[in-house]
């Protein structure tokens, strides 16, 4: 009994502290599992802030075109021109799903493990597979708000937005087969990709340097778990780092990522947490669910405005202006963090993952693999 007392008491310090915490500075939640990072601007990667008008401005919002590219010469002609994209996304990966050679790669049983992936709105018959360091969060919110347990992407509390108990966005893995099998036949399925290696980059970052301690078993569990089984050589300088579980290095990470079979047992011991940087197909099953559409993080602003009006809720929320390129690929970023990476590693890291590059129409880096 007196230790619940304690713990109580823990809990309430520690609300208040973050509370503190958060008013002062502007934490913003990213696209992992109840991940914060303190909010930088939009010329860093992996904390983006797009923020989406609530329901209540939905009047005004309407009566504005969604694509908001000075550009565009209207919002229905820049609809269907980008619909012709999004058709050749999808014939792309028709015919990569179709090829042999990659079928180990491509393929993925739907299973419990993606349909836990897969976020539900039936008010307005929309699925959502999350792909971790794409910008997931606002997509989550926005689907939160349409199924109604929130009047506005405002007044959901962060700690909410991946707390799939509280938050009103049931996992399709939640329901019955037969209503699975329904409303992966029926309903309106999209996800967002991006650059494969950048978004191990932007996992690496994120889950290694930038915040740790918000989620201490990155640090505590992940990379001395990593560092022992592939750090070259543990004698070299940062032994004592080793000894506190930092200074995982990119170096260790991709040697970790490339390691298609070595890589089970410890995938395995660290759970949930790997979805930050398992595969699009292992996370998706791209070729074994008939997404309508792939929204690539590049080409945020065409295709975000586009999937809403795909889905039919343009009328109900917008995304406000993304400050053009910053979603860009940044091959410096990607040629930096690859500049001490040996080539052979980086195969194995690129074979790893040639299912993703290749589906999605990604060029293979030959930068940083030739
Ligand atoms: C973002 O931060 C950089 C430096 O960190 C600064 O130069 C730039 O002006 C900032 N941009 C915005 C939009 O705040
Ligand atoms: C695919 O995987 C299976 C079993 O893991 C293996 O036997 C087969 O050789 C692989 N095929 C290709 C093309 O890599
Ligand atoms: C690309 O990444 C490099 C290295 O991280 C950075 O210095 C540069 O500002 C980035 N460029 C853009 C356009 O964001």
């Amino acid at each position: 009994m007196r230790h619940h007392w304690l713990l109580l008491g823990a809990c309430g310090w520690v609300l208040l502290i973050l509370m503190f915490v958060t008013k002062y500075i502007n934490f913003r939640a990213t696209d992992g599992y109840g991940e914060r990072v303190v909010s930088q601007n939009w010329t860093e990667s992996g904390t983006r802030t797009i923020k989406v008008q609530s329901l209540e401005t939905k009047t005004k919002s309407s009566s504005r075109p969604a694509a908001q590219s000075s550009s565009a010469p209207s919002s229905a002609a820049a609809s269907s021109s980008w619909q012709s994209v999004i058709d050749q996304r999808n014939r792309l990966l028709r015919a990569v799903c179709k090829d042999p050679a990659l079928r180990n790669l491509t393929h993925n049983p739907v299973s419990k493990f993606v349909l836990d992936r897969i976020f539900v709105s039936d008010a307005h018959k929309i699925l959502f597979c999350q792909t971790p360091k794409v910008g997931n969060t606002q997509w989550k919110k926005v689907l939160i708000v349409l199924n109604g347990a929130f009047p506005n992407v405002e007044e959901i509390p962060e700690n909410i937005v991946h707390n799939h108990e509280k938050n009103g966005l049931p996992r399709l893995s939640s329901y019955r087969p037969p209503e699975i099998t329904h409303r992966l036949d029926s309903y309106f399925k999209f996800l967002i990709v991006r650059d494969p290696f950048e978004r191990l980059i932007s996992a690496f970052k994120d889950k290694f340097v930038l915040n740790p301690r918000f989620e201490p078993w990155y640090k505590l569990d992940i990379a001395p778990a990593i560092i022992r089984k592939y750090r070259r050589f543990h004698g070299d300088h940062g032994a004592a780092e080793d000894e506190r579980g930092a200074g995982l290095r990119f170096e260790d990470f991709v040697r970790y990522l490339g390691d298609a079979e070595g890589r089970h047992r410890l995938d395995r011991q660290f759970g949930a947490h790997i979805i930050h940087w398992l595969s699009y197909v292992e996370l998706c099953a791209p070729c074994d669910i008939d997404y309508d559409v792939i929204g690539h993080h590049e080409t945020l602003e065409r295709d975000a405005a586009h999937i809403l009006r795909a889905a039919g809720i343009d009328g109900l929320v917008t995304y406000p202006h993304i400050p053009p390129g910053i979603t860009r690929y940044n091959r410096t970023k990607v040629q930096s963090y690859f500049s001490g990476i040996g080539k052979r590693d980086a195969r194995r890291l690129f074979a790893r993952y040639q299912g993703d590059f290749t589906l999605f129409g990604y060029e293979r880096p030959g930068f940083v693999l030739d």
